[in-house]
């Protein structure tokens, strides 16, 4: 049985990944209207996993004998400089999304309740992963600077991302 308390911060985690997932699509529409197909639909696939992370905390809370709560989802930004500057908000967005995993494992710890601990886990890997793909993006927006052919080169690449549900 979760504490209320718990019940309460895994509830506000749902909300920020199904944020996450309204984020990357609002993203991927802004891709689409600058005519980057494969940048549109690496963010699709990246909201998609968002939608997927929310779900699994859902689930867990409804498991566990609480009670998930869909609240109200913050409007994200519709419009960015660059993709640069996208990848620039995705990289620090997922740091932020980081930060408030570790602050629910901390509570997991602190409450000694270690079924959650042991679920959040799992998180706590998930985002080491997300950073270092999306920094590894960033990277490459860098690399190019303003060169035209580097951007539909780049295009491309993120064109074959498609959405595998990451195993449990
Ligand atoms: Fe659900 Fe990208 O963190």
């Amino acid at each position: 049985m979760l504490s209320k308390n718990m019940e309460k911060a895994l509830n506000a985690q749902v909300n920020w990944e199904l944020y996450s997932s309204y984020f990357y699509l609002s993203m991927s529409s802004y891709f689409a209207s600058v005519s980057l197909a494969g940048c549109a639909g690496w963010m699709r696939v990246q909201a998609q996993e968002e939608l997927f992370h929310a779900i699994k905390i859902y689930d867990y809370i409804n498991g566990r004998g609480g009670r998930a709560i869909m609240e109200t989802i913050a409007k994200p930004p519709a419009d960015w400089k660059s993709p640069l500057h996208v990848f620039e908000e995705v990289l620090a967005h997922e740091q932020k999304v980081t930060g408030l995993i570790n602050s629910l494992v901390n509570l997991a710890v602190d409450e000694r309740d270690h079924a959650t601990n042991n679920f959040l886990q799992w998180f706590i890997s998930e985002q080491v992963e997300e950073e270092a793909s999306v920094g590894a993006v960033l990277e490459k927006f860098k690399l190019i600077g303003k060169d035209k052919s580097g951007l539909f080169a780049i295009d491309l690449e993120l064109a074959k991302r498609v959405f595998n549900p990451p195993t449990p």
